[in-house]
């Protein structure tokens, strides 16, 4: 089996892990921080990484819940459980389970699960972007302006000022903006072209290393705010055709 087709076996079993604390119900704790994390956050890491570790035991790890495992082979996974988890406590079904698989410091391929959506992504560097096994790709508008974009970060209201994004010059330039609690879910979004774009900030490697992938190979690109390529160690995001990424560097 490929790493590609183990990211996308496990993003799809822990999808399904979720969906059924959804049902059951589940315990909910807050992490330093005040961020929460659930039963499911626990259940379904613990199975992703089980499964990595049998399969692919010389691979690093650097996931969320239980952080980061020193590897030799030169590839990480970068593994987000449950990315949207105040959504998923609260009941409202956006998110996802994100593995990014990293050579170096960039990611070459990733599988993202929307459980609620039953929506499976995966791409691999050079072959494209598929959702549930046909090809996507990014939005192809021209002008920018009239864009849909994909906002986050931590709490914007009392964290994020204005010097380190200026929220109201960006919101007075684009059509609209789009706040939904998940950067797995904006990043896939914008890889099928449903938004136009995307702007992160302060993200983690398993917020953003599988869906980077996601929109590069469906034709887009995923650069920083200086407007250099998106590496695991970037802190901010910004992700579209070439065209809308240039247009919201610009505005940041
Ligand atoms: C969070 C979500 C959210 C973003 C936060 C992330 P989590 O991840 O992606 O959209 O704004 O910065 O921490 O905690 O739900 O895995
Ligand atoms: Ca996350
Ligand atoms: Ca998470």
């Amino acid at each position: 089996m490929t790493r590609l087709e183990l990211a996308k076996q496990l993003a799809r079993e822990a999808g399904e892990i979720v969906l059924g604390y959804a049902k059951k119900g589940f315990t909910t704790g807050t992490k330093d921080g005040g961020s929460l994390v659930t039963e499911a956050d626990l259940a379904a890491e613990k199975h992703i990484l089980g499964k990595i570790k049998q399969h692919f035991p010389d691979d690093g790890i650097v996931a969320e819940e239980s952080g980061e495992r020193k590897g030799e082979s030169g590839v990480s996974w970068h593994v987000d459980p449950l990315d949207g988890t105040t959504n998923f406590a609260h009941g409202i079904p956006l998110y996802g389970v994100s593995i990014g698989i990293v050579e170096g410091n960039r990611p070459v391929a990733g599988a993202i699960f929307l459980p609620s959506l039953d929506e499976l992504y995966d791409a691999q560097r050079g072959t494209g972007t598929r959702l549930n096994g046909s090809s996507i790709v990014v939005s192809q508008l021209g002008e920018a302006a009239s864009g849909i974009i994909m906002l986050a970060g931590p709490r914007f209201v009392d964290s994020v000022k204005d010097d380190e994004l200026p929220l109201q010059k960006i919101i007075a330039r684009i059509r609209r903006i789009r706040v939904l609690g998940s950067i797995a879910v904006n990043l896939c979004f914008v890889a099928r072209g449903a938004a136009d774009g995307g702007i992160c900030v302060r993200q983690n490697s398993w917020d953003a290393a599988a869906g980077v992938v996601l929109v590069e190979e469906a034709g887009g690109v995923a650069v920083e705010f200086s407007g250099r390529p998106y590496t695991i160690e970037s802190s901010n995001l910004l992700v579209g055709s070439r065209d809308v990424a240039s247009f919201l560097k610009t505005l940041v």
